[in-house]
């Protein structure tokens, strides 16, 4: 089959990934869509069940770091456009474990930026290199203000640190090489097929379970959340219409406190578990905080909205509902996730911490 072009995307069986992958397979039956995943704990197949026999879909089995395999891949699918998500992308494991951060959010994203540089050889027609990365690379802020994409960078945890030095390097890569490249930023997403150590996963899971809901600090900070198919939107939007060399930050305008997020998550999830709303408060239990804990994170999308009419869809009531519902009807995905090492990081990460 001869198809327009070819997109390889990296990280699709991860949370993000595999939203996008959806859209753009299901949008797109004139594209070839790559998945190129290493299936860390993190990345998941069957987070595509519904995709994966689409005509203008495959999988490669491949890890970012190592720089072979990198231009092999490019070898054999000529991707005309790449949508990197792959990365390590939770700031505790970051904590206890900067390395495999460093190496694949960094050394990972020079291995993908020097095999499409070689692939395309100088010939940047139709070529796209669109980075995914993460508001929290400006740091953190006080209590009013929004981060645009003017905001100085300031990361202050080893995974925001290395995602920052990997925006550089795809920015030195457009400047040095000509490398037609894209940057967006985006605020904490939820929605279905997100990893159980995460926030929101985490707590649903632990509600159902009636085990403590382990809160950081005060409970107090602040995230700007958005409905995961929105940022697959704003990626679709961006990979298409985006000005090259540019970046654009993405936000739900959504700005919750963990313990305001938390009390919601109790009410809708004790709601359709049958159980008096509210009851699960009892599970709350604070504990000691996220070292280097940014307090507060608030998007300005302005400019993507502006110039590419792209904008939020969901409300945070209707899309937590949703949300919920979907981890407590898909308990075998949750039991596949949580079972094997999760435990162990379980403990390691909860246990002792009061
Ligand atoms: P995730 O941890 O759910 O998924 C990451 C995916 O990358 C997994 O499928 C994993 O197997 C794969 N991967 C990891 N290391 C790899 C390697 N060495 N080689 C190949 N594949 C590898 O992450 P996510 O939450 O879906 O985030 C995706 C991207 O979006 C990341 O770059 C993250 O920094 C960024 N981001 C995430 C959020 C959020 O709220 N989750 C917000 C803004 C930006
Ligand atoms: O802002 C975008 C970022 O959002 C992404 O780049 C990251 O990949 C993604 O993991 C997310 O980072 P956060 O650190 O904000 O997400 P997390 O779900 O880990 O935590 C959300 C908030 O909840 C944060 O203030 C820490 C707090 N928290 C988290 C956990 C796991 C708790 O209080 N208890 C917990 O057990």
């Amino acid at each position: 089959m001869n198809f327009d072009k070819t997109i390889l995307v990296t990280g699709g069986a991860g949370f993000i990934g595999s939203h996008v992958i959806r859209l753009l397979v299901n949008k797109y039956p004139n594209y070839k869509i790559v998945n190129l995943d290493k299936l860390t704990y993190a990345g998941n197949l069957e987070n595509l069940t519904d995709v994966e026999n689409a005509d203008n879909y495959s999988f490669v089995k491949a890890c970012i770091t190592d720089a072979d395999q990198m231009d092999k891949v490019f070898d054999q699918y000529k991707p005309d456009g790449v949508i990197h998500l792959a990365a390590e992308s939770h700031v505790d494991r970051s904590i206890s474990d900067p390395m495999s951060f460093i190496k694949t959010n960094i050394v990972g994203t020079v291995n993908l930026l020097n095999a499409a540089r070689k692939s395309w050889d100088g010939n940047f027609d139709g070529k796209l290199f669109y980075h995914v990365s993460t508001d929290e690379v400006y740091g953190t802020l006080g209590e009013t203000g929004l981060f645009t994409e003017e905001t100085p960078y300031d990361p202050r945890s080893p995974y925001s640190s290395s995602k920052a030095s990997s925006d550089h390097l795809v920015r030195a890569y457009f400047h040095t090489y000509g490398l037609p490249v894209v940057i967006s930023n985006c605020s904490n997403n939820y929605g279905p097929n997100q990893f159980p150590e995460k926030l929101i996963p985490l707590f649903v899971n632990n509600i159902k379970n009636n085990k403590p809901l382990p809160v950081y600090g005060d409970g107090k900070y602040t995230r700007d959340w958005l409905w995961v198919m929105d940022h697959a939107t704003a990626i679709d939007v961006i990979y298409h219409k985006g000005k090259l060399g540019d970046t654009y930050n993405i936000g739900g305008e959504n700005e919750w406190t963990n313990m305001d997020l938390i009390h919601l998550m109790i009410e809708i999830t004790d709601k359709q578990l049958g159980r008096e709303p509210g009851t699960s408060k009892s599970l709350i239990t604070y504990v000691k905080d996220r070292a280097g804990h940014d307090r507060r994170y608030a998007i300005d999308s302005a400019k993507l909205m502006r110039e590419l009419g792209w904008k939020p869809t969901l409300q945070t009531q209707e899309g937590m509902e949703k949300t919920v519902a979907w981890y407590l009807e898909n308990e075998k995905w949750m039991e596949n996730v949580t079972s094997g090492n999760y435990q162990k990081y379980y403990e390691q990460q909860y246990t002792n911490r009061v």
